[in-house]
């Protein structure tokens, strides 16, 4: 009887002691993880104090000195393009201005140069043609780099989007062949074009604009957002490939910003701290450069990627696609309203087509997505 009373205390005093030690285990675990959580949240902290603060209060002065006198932008007549276009002529950086429409580039031209007092060069293209469309710039540019270029800055900025999200088999083929070329060969063989020069001087930047949409798939933007995906890891393996010699190769991830893409919604085109204007991301991303390789540019649009990262897949794929159900409706009345009174000039639009068919809570959703 008395062994069977020993063993079973013996028995009970090894069971606590495994516990004892599991729990020790346990906590050794839950420390590492609050330890590993603290260190990445600081980090995040002092990157966003860093690129968003410190960027802004020590801005680089003198960019045509750090990069070069001359930057190439894409997509340069409107938008994001314009607006960081002219903040590079603000800071005394000459542009070659390459984009659609000959009219349109002239006009930009003669704005930079009579407001900032820097030397311009338009190139009118449509990078939906192709091939033919580098082999025209690469002339242009050689025959001026020849003369008085030195190293370049070149901000890969075009990009199209669908006209307003929708399933992939109603987008027509033709708009999914402009998103290639547009989205992808461009900013590709813009690179492939100025960078050996930048290689062999040792300095210069190349700026790629990709989107929010490259950091989770997005249903009804399904092919936009895969394109953006491409100029992201494209950034990112460039930057390891040639960030060490001297050249700075930056991706942007901006959320959305109130220009003619956005166009398609009453919602985003509408100016908000979270929808900025082209003028007021492109003065905030521009500080960001040489201080962040991969960034939003915009401290706004950086809330809003933590907020997208710490989502659940499901539930972003969820989400994105009642918003971009919204966003469609919202898109395909305002269609209907613009061509009713186009047939009826001066009469007012039935009140079924005025009503807005997109719910407030959407909305709202909208308006921080
Ligand atoms: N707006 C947003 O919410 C948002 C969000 C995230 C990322 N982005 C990205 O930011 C970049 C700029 O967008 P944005 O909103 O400024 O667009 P935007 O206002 O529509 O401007 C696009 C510019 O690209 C030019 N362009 C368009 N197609 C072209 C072609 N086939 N060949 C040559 N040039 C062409 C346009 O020329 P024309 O003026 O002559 O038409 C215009 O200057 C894009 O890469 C876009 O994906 C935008």
């Amino acid at each position: 009887m008395a062994a069977a009373v020993d063993s079973f205390e013996f028995l009970a005093q090894e069971i606590i002691g495994v516990f004892t030690s599991i729990r020790d285990v346990l906590a050794l675990v839950g420390v590492a993880f609050a330890a590993k959580r603290t260190l990445t949240l600081s980090g995040t902290a002092w990157q966003v104090i860093r690129v968003h603060g410190l960027a802004r209060l020590f801005p680089e002065r003198n960019l045509a000195k750090r990069y070069g006198p001359w930057a190439v932008v894409t997509g340069s007549t409107h938008g994001i393009g314009k607006a960081y276009a002219q903040e590079l002529a603000n800071c005394g950086v000459n542009i070659i201005i390459i984009s659609l429409g000959q009219e349109d580039c002239e006009a930009t031209a003669k704005y930079l140069e009579q407001t900032f007092g820097v030397q311009t060069q338009s190139i009118p293209v449509d990078f939906n043609e192709g091939k033919p469309v580098f082999d025209k710039i690469q002339k242009e540019i050689e025959g001026k780099e020849i003369g008085i270029l030195g190293e370049r800055k070149t901000l890969n900025n075009v990009g199209v989007m669908y006209d307003y999200p929708d399933y992939f088999l109603n987008v027509p083929a033709e708009k999914l062949w402009q998103l290639v070329h547009v989205n992808i060969s461009a900013a590709t063989m813009m690179t492939h074009m100025v960078l050996p020069q930048m290689v062999k001087r040792g300095r210069g930047a190349v700026v790629n604009v990709s989107a929010g949409g490259c950091c989770m798939p997005v249903p009804q933007m399904t092919v936009y957002s895969a394109t953006k995906v491409y100029v992201d890891f494209f950034s990112r393996a460039l930057n390891y490939e040639y960030g060490g010699r001297g050249i700075t190769i930056q991706c942007l991830i901006p959320y959305y910003v109130a220009t003619r893409m956005t166009k398609f919604s009453s919602t985003l085109s509408n100016p908000s701290l979270f929808i900025p204007t082209a003028s007021t991301y492109a003065r905030h991303a521009l500080t960001t450069l040489g201080w962040s390789e991969r960034t939003t540019g915009y401290w706004p649009h950086t809330l809003q990627s933590w907020v997208v990262r710490m989502t659940p897949v499901w539930l972003w794929l969820w989400a994105s696609t009642r918003l971009n159900n919204a966003l469609r409706r919202q898109a395909i009345h305002r269609q209907v309203r613009r061509k009713s009174s186009v047939r009826n000039p001066g009469s007012r639009p039935s009140s079924i087509i005025l009503s807005d068919p997109i719910s407030s809570a959407e909305v709202k959703l909208a308006g921080l997505f």
